[in-house]
């Protein structure tokens, strides 16, 4: 799979990162099962908590838009090291994941780039399918 278009979508989208408390700029891209790509930034808030991750912000905005399948997540932040997504945000990847097997991009630039599946990001998961009973 070539990931050059998500990869710079997300580089693109942390430009626009609103980050004055912690100065941490993140972005990301999601590649959905119809091969649209929605991205996001980190956007902070006075109040901490309200704080809302890149990875969030982008599958918020493609659920919002009706898209709900992932099939690739990409994300940038300290351009020096790999920036993994937070717990919160790999529960709500498992969400949206096509299965546990997606790919997830982790990026120090455009040509610097590792590829983790979900599964080993996140083993054992909680997932919809055990509300099933
Ligand atoms: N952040 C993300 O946007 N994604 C992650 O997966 C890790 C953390 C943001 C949240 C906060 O704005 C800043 O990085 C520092 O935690």
């Amino acid at each position: 799979m070539n990931y050059e278009k998500l990869i710079e979508s997300a580089i693109e989208a942390r430009t626009k990162a609103y980050a004055p408390y912690s100065n941490f700029k993140v972005g990301a891209a999601i590649l959905t099962e119809d091969d649209k790509i929605f991205s996001g930034c980190n956007i902070e808030n006075a109040s901490f908590g309200a704080t809302n991750c890149a990875e969030r912000t982008a599958i918020f905005k493609a659920v919002s838009e009706g898209y709900n399948t992932i099939k690739a997540v990409a994300v940038i932040g300290d351009p020096t090291t790999y920036t993994y997504p937070c717990g919160i945000c790999r529960q709500v990847i498992t969400e949206f994941a096509e299965n546990d097997e997606i790919e997830i991009i982790l990026i120090k630039n455009k040509n610097d780039y590792i590829i983790k599946t979900l599964k080993e990001i996140l083993p054992g998961s909680f997932t919809k399918r055990d509300l099933d009973r």
